[in-house]
């Protein structure tokens, strides 16, 4: 079945170059198999691998994926503590397989408000994958997108304050320069899964052109297959921009 997908949509070849995905749904899919939340999440994990070598294998080169909100820290601590210790599981047991498959991992967020155990884990993994050209994984964690353009704002200012930047060339790009994703392309395409159609507070600036596909699939159930029929989905829209068909 994926096999056939990544067939027509290689056929295609309007591929979308960058990926971005709101991991949602793996509390409801713990629920409805009368499970705590945590084993949810935990499933999850295995998403995250099919979207990582879908990914690769259909030729997208920056996947980011927003696995913890800085709202999400309002949940329960012991939520919030299996969510903390099973990025550090991911992180050990998955960066030697991430750096075999030359993929390249960043994470976005405040970095500040995580503990020192899990910044260590990020950052080896951020160095242990540093020479990958394949893929660019960006893990969104402790992210708010307003907060992202919160500190851009603030960093302007103290360079204007400084002298070193002129309130006259401030343009777009000077905004999105002072972004965690300013060495990305923005996200050509946007996937949500469990149903829910709201942004999230996740990349309010980067996806301002970017084309949403919404799937009823909870985040454990969401295979590669899922992700070929988005990108498919994808292949069959008109992107205007604003302006008008040719
Ligand atoms: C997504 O699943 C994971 C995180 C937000 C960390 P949820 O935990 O939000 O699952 P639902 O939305 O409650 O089903
Ligand atoms: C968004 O999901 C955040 C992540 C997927 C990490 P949430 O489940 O936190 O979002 P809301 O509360 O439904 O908007
Ligand atoms: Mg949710």
């Amino acid at each position: 079945m994926s096999n056939e997908l990544l067939v027509r949509l290689k056929a295609c070849g309007d591929f979308p170059r960058h990926v971005a995905i709101i991991m949602d749904g793996n509390g409801r899919w713990a629920r409805s198999r009368l499970l705590p939340r945590t084993l949810g999440h935990h499933a999850g994990m295995k998403s995250v691998r099919e979207a990582v070598e879908g990914c690769i294998e259909a030729g997208v080169e920056v996947l980011t994926l927003f696995a913890f909100s800085q709202e999400n820290w309002a949940r329960p601590a012991t939520e919030v503590s299996a969510l903390m210790n099973l990025l550090d599981e991911y992180i050990s047991k998955e960066t030697a397989n991430l750096r075999e498959s030359s993929v390249r991992v960043t994470v976005l967020g405040d970095r500040n408000s995580l503990n020192s155990r899990t910044l260590t884990a990020i950052e080896r993994v951020e160095q242990d994958t540093e020479g990958g050209t394949r893929l660019q994984l960006a893990l969104c964690i402790a992210y708010s997108a307003r907060e992202e353009l919160t500190c851009a704002a603030r960093r302007i200012a103290r360079e204007v304050e400084a002298g070193t930047l002129d309130p006259q060339n401030i343009d777009e790009q000077s905004i999105a320069e002072r972004l965690y994703t300013a060495a990305f392309p923005d996200p050509d395409l946007l996937i949500r899964t469990s149903g829910e159609q709201r942004i999230s507070n996740f990349l309010l600036w980067q996806l301002a052109y970017t084309e949403l596909y919404v799937t009823p699939v909870l985040w454990p159930d969401f295979s590669r297959t899922h992700l070929f029929e988005a990108i498919l989905d994808f292949q069959s829209r008109e992107r205007r921009f604003g302006r008008v068909t040719a």
